[in-house]
């Protein structure tokens, strides 16, 4: 769908006038392009004192071979080297005209509120040269694994930090996000660094992402194809942004099967086939498609995106129940009861992966959506109930929580509630259905194994909504 504002203050005339009347201008996003390096640029990588993370980081640029520089401190420098990384010395007193593609912190070691002044230190010198559609990705310690109380106030203070800085950048088309590392899950950092980093992450912004040690061994892969040889169920895929998440997931190598109502059957057999896919007719909510489910994928299933989701609005006083139950079926009643037969057939071993479609409606709650927020929370609830078991089986389970994206859906919104939706973000635009599908292919990746009960907004950190 169009962005025609966007368009025209980008314009030649248009950016005059905007500029004059303060409107804001939405950057052009880098979105990935198949061939591009990681990252198009260079990513220069910090350390707090006594952080556990700088090499492990290292090791990951270095085996992504991001050009990389590093601020001077010796220990950093000597865990670089370690991993593996030739990194360039930054030294902000003599720098040249170097402008940084991403900046990473290695926070770990801030373990007093005295010490978050390292933050300002690290970024105070490089982010006025940080290029547009930059990355800042700061790593710290879940806090109740921080060790003291004072450890635990300075580490839950990162998320203040990077919050805000998502607000001061965003309008460069810049990103910000707080990566939470467990103890014992350093090793478990190249799925999301590699994502965090790279213009697939395009419209995810301000959010705290949770790594864990993994749930499986990572296997060997692709970066290119991670999911080559791997079979991936999309409900919802003949249209939006269900086509879009089967696209994404067929170019990093599954084979996909799409599945949709049988009224869709047309378009769902034409997006499915460009893809050389298969596909199943069937409405969700069905009696007999738990089982049809099962048996169709009798001899296991790697990948379950949830995607299918109606919205019904209307305000409680004037919500018939029927009205109510429709969308509660479609949206989470019928994936429960998906998850149950797949679980109870055994069908989802280690490596297997559920992806879950919630809303950032079902965060913040929206006025004439108490059925759908309801059902999107209930779509959270249900991630973080079921990480547990499906850890125990060497699998994962997440969501994305889309805010603005560019459908048909919201196309057809009046156009004030589509402007408001569209610029209350830090980035003041809409996503693309791209920016989801993305989203849930990190998620889906075979080295993902230390990302499990995670709820990623897809939202270009929208204003609403913590
Ligand atoms: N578009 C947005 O801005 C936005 C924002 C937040 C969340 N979402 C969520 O993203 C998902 C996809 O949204 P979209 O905008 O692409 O919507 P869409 O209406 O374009 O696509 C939804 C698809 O689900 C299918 N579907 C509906 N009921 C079904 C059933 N009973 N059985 C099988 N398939 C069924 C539809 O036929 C359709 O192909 C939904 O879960 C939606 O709630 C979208």
């Amino acid at each position: 769908m169009s962005d025609l504002y966007a368009q025209l203050v980008n314009s030649p005339v248009g950016s005059v006038v905007a500029s004059k009347v303060g409107l804001p201008r939405p950057v052009r996003l880098d979105r990935h392009r198949p061939g591009d390096p990681l990252v198009d640029g260079a990513v220069l990588l910090g350390a707090a004192t006594g952080g556990r993370l700088a090499g492990a980081i290292a090791k990951v640029l270095a085996d992504a071979d991001v050009k990389t520089s590093t601020t001077r401190e010796r220990p950093l420098r000597e865990a670089a080297t370690a991993a593996g990384l030739d990194a360039a010395l930054y030294n902000p007193e003599s720098a040249g005209p170097e402008r940084f593609k991403g900046l990473v912190f290695d926070a770990s070691g801030i373990a007093d509120s005295t010490d978050l002044v390292e933050l300002q230190r690290f970024f105070y010198p490089v982010l006025g040269g940080l290029r547009r559609s930059g990355r800042v990705i700061v790593l710290g310690t879940p806090p109740a694994q921080a060790g003291s109380s004072r450890a635990a106030t300075a580490q839950r203070a990162l998320e203040g930090f990077t919050r805000s800085l998502g607000k001061e950048v965003g309008a460069r088309g810049v990103t910000v996000q707080l990566v939470h590392v467990a103890a014992g899950a350093e090793d478990q950092l190249a799925a999301t660094l590699r994502f965090l980093l790279s213009p697939r992450s395009a419209y995810v912004s301000g959010q705290v992402v949770e790594i864990g040690a993994g749930v499986a061994p990572i296997p060997q892969l692709d970066w290119q194809r991670p999911l080559a040889g791997r079979v991936a169920l999309v409900t919802g895929a003949s249209r939006g942004i269900g086509a879009s998440i089967a696209a994404t997931l067929a170019r990093d190598g599954a084979s996909v099967v799409g599945l949709d109502v049988p009224q869709a059957e047309q378009e769902l057999a034409k997006v499915i086939g460009e893809l050389g896919g298969e596909t199943v007719a069937l409405d969700i909510t069905a009696a007999e498609a738990p089982r049809q489910i099962a048996e169709r994928f009798a001899g296991g299933i790697d990948v379950v995106v949830h995607n299918a989701g109606v919205t019904r609005d209307r305000t409680l006083a004037k919500m018939p129940a029927k009205r109510w139950s429709e969308l509660m079926e479609i949206n989470l009643s019928s994936v429960e009861r998906i998850n149950d037969a797949l679980l109870d057939g055994g069908l989802i071993g280690a490596g297997g992966r559920v992806v879950c479609v919630s809303s950032m409606s079902g965060i913040a709650g929206n006025a004439g959506q108490t059925n759908y927020a309801a059902s999107k929370a209930g779509v959270i609830g249900m991630v973080r109930a079921l990480a547990g078991e499906l850890a125990t089986r060497g699998a994962t389970i997440n969501a994305v929580a889309p805010g603005f994206i560019e459908t048909k859906m919201t196309a057809a919104m009046p156009i004030a509630t589509r402007e408001v939706g569209r610029r209350l973000n830090s980035l003041s635009q809409g996503g693309l259905p791209v920016d989801v599908a993305e989203t849930i292919a990190w998620f889906a990746s075979p080295a993902s194994t230390g990302v499990n009960g995670n709820v990623v907004r897809v939202c270009g950190q929208s204003l609403l909504g913590a």
